[in-house]
Parts: structure tokens; C-alpha cells; sequence
């Protein structure tokens, strides 16, 4: 860790002190507001929790708040570039620094891949609101399949029972999600061109997304039809996770996705005026904001339309505030709002794509992974390799497997993400009791435990095949570990 900290501090190797406590804070909004709000609580409404979704909310805020608290510990008190992966690697060994690492890829690029599914859906929807048809099977996964009937897609259900309509409609299968691949495809050749997102242009990109939330509760308000909201906890079909109280849970930890992010400011923590008094004030408040502005988004939207109408279909599903707009009369603002979520969610998908080009560079210097990820590109000094990798990756992601998929994988990755950061600054509270801390986490241990126990709890409730997901790729990543992480870090340290 000194060594760690000595590096961070020598001549040539310091980033620019440029952030004071309003910028990072911005930079906390601009990677957290995206996808998770603008289109998964659509899905999690309609599919898990109904209008209770706000509950859902506030569950996963309270997980958050917890690690957020963590976190700021953790970024204080080791303020270097990085993220939980550096912080572990300094205090808790070789080991459960790859576990992090390794967990990242599902928080970053598999996350980036699911703000991209649904950037596709709001893509979707601006041409189909200019009178341009982009073909439907080529914005979804050939997992995804919807029914046509006259020409208009008709859900599957109503109110519980298949529609009739069914028997007239054809069914139509997705091929693969094109735009979203395609907006990966830009913003990974924006990142090896090396565009610093400038604090200007993420003031211009945090300010529209905040008008675009507050404009949204605003003019909704006036417009909800109480009825949506009968009955608040719709009840429980018999399967678990399918509405009533266990599709609460389930929905937070799926709306969860929605709060990703606030963790990124602790990757600014080199380019921080004063990191040790506002990292914390970056991560704390800039969750605090939004914990507020969701949950009184998640009202109106769920107010405006009923839950079941975010289930029609794939791409209404993605887009669910083109869907409750159109339960105002504000409708001829849907394009401007449709605009200024893709600019947005451009932001988020960029800080991940940065983001875990950043970590897979740290282990790779670290000799956990080959030097292909940190070979940097002569010209613009970026890690270059890495990038187009995680651009097939991602991309592949994003074309072939469904937004609810990838989403959930996202968050379950990144609650086991949390989880081990709480667990990490419970330990160092024992192990480095004496060690400068700028800020303190109160209520040791009493927060780290709640911490791990509510993302746990959250996890708990997420399907089945999530899990077998995280558990699989989890595997591997032990796998590569011994076969050749191990090895090469200590060839590199001999
Ligand atoms: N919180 C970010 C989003 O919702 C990841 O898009």
C-alpha cells in the first residue's frame, strides 16, 4: 500500500487536480443516471414488482448507501486511480484482487452491454416517431419474439389471461440487436482516439439528464390515473419472484443496475482537489440525488401507465417513458426526451467501456493478465488492444443476448462487488486499525455488516440461471487464475 501510494504521488505520474466536490459529484450522476432508470424499471415494474417498484428502490438504495459508505473509506483512504480492484490488490492479496478484478468484467462490460440493448430501444422508437420502420428483428436477440397482429404488436397477456388476439397474430423472432452494436462499435473508437471526456461536455450530458428526470416528474404528475396504482403490491402469480413481496426484492435487485456507477467517482480519485474530504461528498451525494429523483420517477411512471402495458414488447419495454408519455398530453415532447436519453446513456456506456479498459490495464501491468491489455497505441496513448477486444465482446453481447439478461448478470456481479469491498474495509479495520483513513465509515461494523447482508439479500432473490451465470463465470475466472495469472505475476515480480 505505501508503495502504492508513494507512486501515485511522483513527479510525471500525477493526473491534473481538477475536481472539486460539485465535479464529482457530476461525474457521479453522469455515470449513474442511464438505463437502469430509463428503461429497466420499466421492465422490473412490469414483470416483478408492479407500482411497487418504488419500494423496490428504495431497498437497493439502502444496500447502496451502505457500500456507498464503504466505498468512501476506501477511496480515502487509498485515493489512487483505480477502483476495488486496486484497492484490494493493496490490502487483501493477489487472490481476491482477481476475484474483483475478474467480477468487474460483469459490472463494466457487461453492464456497457445492457445500456446498449436499451439505448437500441430508444433508438428504435425516435426513427418509428419520424416514420422510419428499422426492421424489428434487427433490434432484438433471437431470444426475444413478438406478436403482429394488423400490422401493431399486441402482448401476450392481459391482465393475467393470453390475449385472444393471439390466434390472429404472426410471430415475429429477433436476429441480432444492431444498434446496439453499433453504438459500442463508436464509443470503443472514441475511446482508443483518447477524447477525455471534458468536464464541460459531462456538465452539458448531467444537466440534460437531469432535466429530462425532472421534467418527466414534473409534467407527469398532473397526469396519474390513481387506478394504475390499484393493487400497489400486485399479487403473487405462485412463482416466486413474479410479483407480491418476493418480486419486490427481485425487482431490487434488479433496479439495482439503476445505481451502478456512483463507485465510478472513486476512479477519479487522482484527478480530486481534495480527495479525502470530497471523494466521499462525490459518492454519497451524488447517490443521495438520485436515490431521491428515482423514486419519485418510478411513481409517475408507473402512475401514467399501468405496469402490465411496459410488457408488450421488447422495444416497449426498453422504453418505457415513450410508453407513459403517451398518457399526457405531452407527447410532442417524446422526441426531445427520446434525444436526450441516448446522449445520456452515450456517457454511461462510455465510463464503463473506460472503465474496464482501465482495470484489465491495471491487471495485466500487475502480470494477472497477458501484456496485450496494456499494450498502449503509439499515437493516441490509449490502451488499444484492450479496447477492440472488449469491443467484440461487448458487442457480442449486446447483439445476441437480451437486455433483462445481461442486466441481471450486471447487477448480481456487482452486488458480489460490494459485498467484498464492506467485507474488505471490515477487515482492514482489523488488520491496519492505525492506517489514515480521510474518512471514517460510522458505525463499524455495524454498516460493512448491513452492507453485506442487504446486496447479499438482494442477490438471493435474483433467478436461478443468473446465478448459475455468475457461479460459471465466476469458475473461470478462478480457473485462468491458477493456470496462469498466479504464474506470471510471481514471474514478473522474480
Ligand atoms: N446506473 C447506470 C445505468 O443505469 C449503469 O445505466
Amino acid at each position: 500500500m505505501d508503495e502504492l501510494l508513494r507512486e501515485s504521488g511522483e513527479e510525471g505520474n500525477q493526473l491534473k487536480r481538477t475536481l472539486g466536490p460539485y465535479g464529482l459529484i457530476a461525474l457521479g450522476i453522469g455515470a449513474i443516471i442511464g438505463a437502469g432508470l430509463f428503461s429497466i424499471t420499466g421492465v422490473a415494474a412490469g414483470e416483478n414488482a408492479g407500482p411497487a417498484i418504488t419500494i423496490s428502490f428504495i431497498i437497493a438504495a439502502v444496500g447502496c448507501g451502505f457500500a456507498g459508505l464503504c466505498y468512501a473509506e476506501f477511496s480515502s483512504m487509498i485515493p489512487v486511480a483505480g477502483s476495488a480492484y486496486t484497492y484490494s490488490y493493496a490490502t487483501m492479496g493477489r487472490f481476491i484482487a482477481w476475484i474483483i478484478g475478474w467480477d468487474l468484467v460483469l459490472e463494466y462490460a457487461v453492464g456497457a452491454a445492457t445500456v446498449a440493448s436499451s439505448w437500441s430501444g430508444y433508438f428504435y422508437k425516435f426513427l418509428h416517431n419520424m416514420g422510419i420502420e428499422f426492421p424489428r428483428q434487427l433490434t432484438m436477440t433471437p431470444w426475444d419474439h413478438i406478436h403482429v397482429a394488423n400490422g401493431k404488436v399486441i402482448p401476450e397477456m392481459i391482465n393475467g389471461v393470453a390475449n385472444p388476439a393471439l390466434a390472429n397474430s404472426v410471430e415475429v423472432s429477433g436476429i441480432m440487436n444492431l444498434p446496439a452494436v453499433f453504438v459500442v462499435v463508436l464509443l470503443s473508437l472514441v475511446l482508443i482516439r483518447g477524447t477525455k471526456e471534458s468536464s464541460l461536455v459531462n456538465g452539458i450530458i448531467v444537466s440534460l439528464k437531469l432535466m429530462v428526470v425532472a421534467v418527466f416528474i414534473a409534467l407527469g404528475w398532473a397526469y396519474i390515473n390513481m387506478e394504475n396504482y390499484t393493487p400497489y403490491i400486485p399479487q403473487n402469480t405462485g412463482e416466486f419472484g413474479h410479483y407480491g413481496w418476493s418480486g419486490i426484492i427481485r425487482a431490487a435487485g434488479i433496479v439495482f443496475f439503476a445505481y451502478i456507477g456512483f463507485d465510478a467517482v472513486s476512479t477519479a480519485a487522482q484527478e480530486a482537489k481534495n480527495p479525502k474530504r470530497d471523494m466521499p461528498i462525490g459518492i454519497l451525494v451524488s447517490l443521495a440525488i438520485c436515490t431521491v429523483l428515482y423514486i419519485l420517477f418510478a411513481h409517475v411512471l408507473t402512475g401514467l401507465a399501468h405496469y402490465t402495458e411496459f410488457k408488450a414488447d421488447p422495444t416497449d419495454k426498453l422504453a418505457p417513458v415513450a410508453t407513459a408519455l403517451k398518457h399526457t398530453p405531452f407527447i410532442w415532447l417524446n422526441q426531445s426526451i427520446i434525444l436526450a436519453i441516448l446522449a445520456g446513456y452515450m456517457s454511461v456506456i462510455l465510463v464503463m467501456l473506460m472503465g474496464q479498459s482501465r482495470v484489465f490495464y491495471s491487471m495485466s501491468k500487475d502480470g494477472l493478465l497477458p501484456s496485450f491489455f496494456s499494450n498502449i497505441h503509439p499515437k493516441f496513448k490509449t490502451p488499444w488492444h484492450s479496447n477492440l477486444l472488449f469491443m467484440g465482446f461487448v458487442s457480442l453481447f449486446a447483439a445476441f443476448v437480451p437486455g433483462s439478461v445481461v442486466g441481471e448478470m450486471t447487477s448480481i456481479g456487482t452486488l458480489l462487488a460490494f459485498i467484498l469491498v464492506c467485507a474488505g474495509v471490515l477487515f482492514l479495520r482489523y488488520k491496519m486499525p492505525n492506517a489514515p483513513r480521510g474518512f471514517r465509515t460510522p458505525l463499524v461494523p455495524f454498516v460493512p455488516i448491513m452492507g453485506i447482508l442487504t446486496c447479499l439479500g438482494m442477490m438471493v432473490f435474483l433467478p436461478l440461471d443468473t446465478w448459475i451465470r455468475l457461479v460459471v463465470w465466476m469458475a473461470i475466472g478462478i480457473v485462468i487464475f491458477f493456470v496462469y495469472s498466479n504464474k506470471n505475476a510471481d514471474k514478473l515480480k522474480g
